[in-house]
């Protein structure tokens, strides 16, 4: 049977920054406020010109790079974006593919919210426990400033753009395979978070440029309450269910929503301080992006070694949430 690694990591920033300052003088709301209630300090903004997919190709070119592969061998491309080049087709996935120059592969996009980096992990596990695909690129790729209603406070503190990307490949050495990844939705809190306009849902008669915006909209609060009880119940879970202990996690890597999330789950869990991967405060919530810009962050300090087994999590839109048991497995 054929398992899947996870060999290598990449990501890619835009260089400009919007500050909680910056912030307060657009809407009515204050460094000390968000800071206090999301731990952010700062988010990254692509420029205007700079596309999902373009953040995307910077973020697999250096994956690609760290895995020792050669682009002839990567047989799909999966991408998680709530913020696509293009409204329903052609796929972010799709692009990306092609500006690598990768060819005729399998390519698409999957909208999961804040947790599609979770389900595109899954995805490609599935692929190639199946023996379907060998080496596959996942992509998490946001240009939520694109979604964003900047008059609209409760929002528009929390949300940046930037990209990750990994390549799962195949292995036969169960000890570097990923251990599980849990995935759930529950469309019944659909409307906590959504982008209401836009789609077939929505009046497609209206001539109001608003209504046909595709922001997103958002209770907060209500959100956050969900997003605390079912992140500490999954986790919980995936540890017992493979008979691992929490201090067996060296790094924890949450989706990076806000730190009281964070912390209620990493306590929930009884993690210490230096298990915790947080970079919230810079790069704010970058939906799917976020997890695999936190697992750069720690390789790029050096502070991921190969077999350091990871903890991800993740709780977004749909509503949608998921984990995984992921062992770093680096071409040796
Ligand atoms: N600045 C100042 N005051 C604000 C701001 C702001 N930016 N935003 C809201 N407020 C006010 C509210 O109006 C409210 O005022 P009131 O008491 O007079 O009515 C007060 O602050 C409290 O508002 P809450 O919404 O209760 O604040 P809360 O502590 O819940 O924090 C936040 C809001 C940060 C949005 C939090 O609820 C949160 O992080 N929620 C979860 C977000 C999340 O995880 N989403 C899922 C992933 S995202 C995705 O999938 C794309």
């Amino acid at each position: 049977m054929a398992y899947a690694a996870f060999r290598s990591i990449g990501a890619y920033v835009p260089s400009k920054i919007l500050s909680n300052e910056d912030l307060a003088t657009m809407v009515d709301t204050s460094d000390e406020w968000i800071t206090k209630r999301t731990g952010i300090k700062e988010r990254h903004i692509a420029a205007d010109d700079e596309f999902t997919s373009d953040m995307g190709v910077k973020a697999a070119e250096l994956a690609i790079q760290r895995s020792g592969l050669d682009k002839s061998e990567i047989d799909m491309v999966v991408c998680a974006t709530i913020s696509p080049d293009y409204f329903c087709m052609p796929s972010t996935a799709t692009i990306i593919s092609t500006k690598l120059g990768l060819g005729n592969v399998t390519a698409f996009d999957i909208s999961a919210a804040c947790t599609g980096f979770v389900y595109i992990l899954s995805i490609a596990k599935a692929f190639i426990e199946s023996g379907m695909k060998k080496n596959v690129l996942i992509v998490g790729a946001e240009k939520l400033s694109s979604i964003t209603d900047y008059t609209d406070r409760g929002t528009c503190i929390l949300f940046g753009d930037g990209a990750g990307a990994a390549m799962i490949c195949a292995t036969d050495n169960k000890d570097e395979a990923i251990i599980d990844v849990h995935t759930g939705a529950d469309g019944t809190f659909a409307d906590l978070l959504m982008t209401p306009n836009g789609g077939s849902g929505s009046a497609h008669d209206s001539l109001d440029q608003e209504a046909n915006s595709c922001f997103m909209q958002m209770k907060g609060n209500e959100t956050f309450k969900v997003a605390v009880r079912t992140l500490t119940k999954d986790v919980i879970e995936i540890l017992q269910e493979n008979n691992i202990e929490s201090s067996a996690i060296k790094h924890f890597v949450p989706h990076q929503a806000n730190y009281r999330i964070i912390k209620a789950v990493g306590d929930a869990l009884k993690l210490k301080d230096e298990q915790v991967v947080l970079t919230v405060a810079k790069y704010g919530n970058t939906s799917g992006a976020s997890i695999p810009m936190a697992i750069n962050d720690i390789y790029e300090q050096g502070k991921l070694k190969s077999g350091e087994l990871m903890l991800l999590d993740a709780f977004g839109g749909g509503l949608t949430w998921g984990s995984a048991l992921v062992p770093f497995s680096p071409s040796k």
